[in-house]
């Protein structure tokens, strides 16, 4: 059955997608004709979310759900191989899960896990999936990826700092691949809301002892659903986003345009401004080339 919906035969694949952010992300997908798998740890949500996906869909097999912790590289194999089998191949990969538990780390103890665990997850398992993302995109021709940082990405808290950081993470990823376009036809993307209310922003804000920030975040105005979906959909539709972030606010959505410290080094380096441009056409040819050999090497 051919369909005159927006993404009808485009396929997505969304972490974090049991619940809240990453569901209602899915739940609009799938109103507008594509087909999603869904990454997370809780399988019970993960089910439910895909039984109200496909029941949505007037009972089609539109959705599909697979256990996946989103720090290991096999559980993102897994998660993209279903998108593959399932549906055919991905073209839109949605990298959403997150936490925001421990996030006033501070003068928490000395504890490795505690700290590491919040970049684990939040930063690393991005690079992670994005890494995999890549290599299915390619295969298909291209694609997105959108990578939900947040506002904490880019402006900073004492009482979130660890979130923060592992935010900033994020977008610095999301800026240094500004030439996959040009390498694959992949682009990639970040969503950077400030509070939506879900269990994760309640997790941020609530106070350690007698925190002042909660009081801060009662007062801030919170950002609607739609808009979060709003900037996702301006990433799949708008070809001219690379590596871009924008920013999700009360009041809508804003292009947040990275510093200008090339500019600002050229100033100081005329070699380095030369040199950059030779860089980049240069890397275009060399990253092609290493593109194959890792498709080779993953059978991907
Ligand atoms: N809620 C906000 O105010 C807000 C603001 C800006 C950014 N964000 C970001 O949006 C994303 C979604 O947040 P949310 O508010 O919907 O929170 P949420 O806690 O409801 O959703 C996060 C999802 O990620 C899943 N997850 C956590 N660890 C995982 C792991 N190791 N492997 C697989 N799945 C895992 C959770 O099970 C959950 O379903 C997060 O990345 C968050 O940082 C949220």
């Amino acid at each position: 059955m051919t369909s005159d919906k927006q993404y009808a035969g485009k396929v997505a694949v969304i972490t974090g997608g049991a619940r809240n952010i990453g569901k209602c992300i899915a739940t609009d997908l799938v109103k507008k004709g594509a087909k999603v798998v869904l990454g997370d740890l809780l399988d019970a949500d993960g089910d439910a979310t895909v039984k109200e996906l496909n029941e949505l869909a007037g009972g089609e097999e539109i959705a599909a759900y697979i256990h996946t912790d989103v720090t290991k590289y096999a559980d993102n194999v897994a998660l993209f191989k279903l998108a593959d089998t399932k549906f055919g191949g991905v073209d839109i990969a949605i990298f959403n899960a997150g936490i925001g538990t421990n996030a006033n780390t501070m003068f928490m103890p000395f504890d490795d896990k505690l700290d590491e665990r919040m970049l684990d997850i939040n930063t690393t398992a991005v690079i992670k999936g994005n890494k995999v993302a890549m290599l299915h995109l390619a295969k298909r021709g291209g694609g997105v990826i959108i990578n939900m940082a947040s506002a904490a990405g880019l402006q900073a808290r004492p009482a979130v700092g660890i979130y923060c950081a592992s935010k900033f993470g994020v977008v610095g990823w999301v800026r240094s691949c500004n030439l996959y376009e040009k390498i694959c036809n992949v682009r990639v993307n970040a969503v950077c809301p400030t509070f939506i209310q879900t269990s994760l922003a309640d997790d941020l804000s609530n106070a350690v002892d007698d925190d002042p920030f909660a009081k801060l975040v009662q007062k801030m105005a919170k950002v609607p659903m739609e808009y979060v979906i709003e900037t996702v959909t301006k990433f799949i539709d708008e070809e001219e986003r690379n590596a871009q972030t924008l920013v999700v606010l009360p009041d809508g959505i804003h292009l947040y345009e990275p510093p200008n410290p090339y500019g600002h080094i050229a100033a100081h380096d005329p070699g380095y401004a030369e040199g950059l441009e030779e860089y980049s056409k240069e890397s275009i040819n060399y990253f092609k080339k290493r593109l194959a050999a890792a498709r080779e090497r993953e059978g991907i």
